[in-house]
């Protein structure tokens, strides 16, 4: 694939503490791991010749304004996923740069606002006939009352965070009581509401998908864990998902998923549906489970995933012929291209 030959303008946007430094030469990988999207995206985009600024922020949107006065970029590449702190302001970014013209990389506002609330989500999807979890909502402060017809095993998380926050084994829960103390621990964690699903046993995989109107989807990707004790569920914990020793010791992989054609075919166009129907744009990573009677539900739509080389994401369009530089170019011309609602 050829990449742009137009040499851009770019302001990489990020929180304030992971803008990375020009250089990792003799840095180990724990000093690394923190800002390595930043890192690989900003380096990246360089060696392609591109012009990058790059921009942290994190409360004060005037820097923002100033850089866009001073660098008069062609394009923002956003890598926030928060803003003062909240996960939930991160489209409230998005809605100020398309307020100040800018054209940007990644998820618009909208498709944010939907996606990230996993119960908003889940609403609109059944609307379409797509499978999801049962669920219930419980907010901090009101009574927790499951509604009868939501059957147990279920599994509690919060509404809106991401990365596994507040999930463990014991997430999964087969009676009230510890439905009960698991909200409440969501609660103290997160001060954001739970969300209990209807625990779907079964095959944990993620398909990414890059595009605005004609979409591309990549492999779909498996998450394996080979050495997990009898009887544990196995799902992505919060554990699972940030200590090595862990992963090395459940046995942890990430590879293409093993389906028949049929089924690769139903997840692909399954992908598609859900990605135009929660108005994503750019890229996103959709979290799915396979049941054993091989039906797939959508647990979450993730826009603007982790891109750093070597995760799920990038891993998989690699799979599907994209390499990492072309990944990155690909999600530059959408930006440049993206015309919103508007
Ligand atoms: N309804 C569910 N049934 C089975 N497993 C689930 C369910 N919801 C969440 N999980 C497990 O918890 C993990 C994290 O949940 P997810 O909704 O993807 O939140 P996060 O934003 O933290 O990634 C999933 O990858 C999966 O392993
Ligand atoms: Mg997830």
């Amino acid at each position: 694939m050829k990449l742009l030959q137009r040499k851009l303008n770019i302001i990489t946007l990020m929180h304030s503490d992971l803008v990375p430094p020009e250089s990792i030469e003799g840095l180990k990988e724990k000093d690394i791991q923190p800002w390595k999207m930043e890192y690989d995206v900003q380096a990246t985009l360089q060696n392609m010749g591109h012009h990058v600024h790059p921009v942290g922020i994190y409360s004060d949107l005037g820097i923002v304004t100033d850089a866009l006065d001073r660098v008069k970029p062609d394009i923002v590449f956003n890598m926030l996923e928060e803003f003062d702190g909240q996960v939930l302001f991160d489209q409230h970014v998005v809605s100020f740069l398309e307020l100040k013209r800018a054209r940007y990389t990644g998820c618009n506002p909208r498709g944010l606002t939907l996606a990230h609330d996993k119960a908003l989500s889940k609403k609109i999807l059944a609307y379409h006939r797509i499978p999801v979890p049962a669920f219930a909502v419980f907010p901090p402060g009101r009574k927790v009352k499951r509604p009868p017809k939501l059957a147990f095993p279920l599994l509690v998380k919060s509404l809106i965070d991401e990365g596994s926050v507040g999930i463990s084994r014991a997430s999964v829960v087969s009676d009230d009581v510890a439905m009960m103390e698991r909200v409440e621990l969501i609660h103290r964690q997160t001060n954001n509401p739970a969300i209990a699903e209807q625990y779907i046993p079964g095959r944990e995989i993620y398909v990414s998908v890059v595009g605005n109107e004609r979409l591309q989807t990549s492999n779909p990707w498996e998450l394996v864990l080979e050495h997990l004790p009898e009887g544990a569920p196995n799902i992505a914990t919060s554990r699972l998902k940030w200590d090595y020793a862990h992963q090395t010791k459940m046995g942890m992989t990430t590879r293409p998923a093993e389906l028949d054609p049929d089924q690769r075919r139903n997840l692909d166009q399954l992908s598609k549906r859900i990605y135009r129907a929660l108005h994503l744009s750019g890229y996103a990573r959709l979290d799915f489970r396979m049941s054993t009677e091989g039906r797939f539900y959508l647990l979450e739509a993730n826009p603007n995933p982790c891109l750093s080389l070597g995760e799920d994401f990038a891993e998989a369009m690699e799979s599907a012929g994209m390499g990492y530089a072309a990944l990155l170019d690909r999600i530059l011309r959408l930006g440049l291209s993206y015309r919103g609602v508007a």
